[in-house]
């Protein structure tokens, strides 16, 4: 059915453990972890939030933390190809830990790589 969303076919859940496995990516990525706070649960409540709704599901993100505008609220990092990368292959790693219908995962991949070459703000 093709007018369902992404939230409706895989849930809460595997966005929620796909924030989960990112966020272990990101402690052990040394060039990504210099950008991030200490403290990585609130950060990983906020993205949680942001892919429900980006992919379809309630805007509680945006009721708690108003209209997204992500490039604007990035652009206090630098953030070039290589950064990009590291952020893109963290992604990739955490998508590879779920286990997603291949046209599923597809359409994730293309929005992630389309948001992730939008963040980019540096040489
Ligand atoms: C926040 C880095 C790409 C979505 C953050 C934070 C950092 C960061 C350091 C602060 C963590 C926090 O306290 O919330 C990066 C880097 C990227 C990148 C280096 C490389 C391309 C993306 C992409 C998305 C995204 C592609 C969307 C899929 C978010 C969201 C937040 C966030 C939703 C929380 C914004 C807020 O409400 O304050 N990012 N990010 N980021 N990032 Fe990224």
């Amino acid at each position: 059915n093709g007018t369902q969303t992404i939230y409706e076919l895989i849930g809460k859940e595997q966005i929620r453990l796909l924030t989960s496995y990112f966020y272990q990516e990101v402690s052990t990525n040394e060039a990504l972890k210099k950008l991030y706070p200490e403290d990585l649960a609130p950060a990983e409540e906020r993205l949680f939030l942001f892919l429900i709704q980006v992919f379809g599901g309630p805007e509680t993100y945006s009721e708690q933390r108003g209209h997204p505008r992500l490039r604007m609220r990035h652009a206090k990092w630098k953030i070039d190809a290589a950064m990009r990368d590291h952020w893109m292959n963290a992604m990739l790693n955490a998508l590879d830990q779920l286990e997603l219908d291949p046209n599923v995962r597809e359409a994730m991949m293309s929005y992630f790589v389309k948001a992730a070459n939008h963040m980019i703000n540096h040489e």
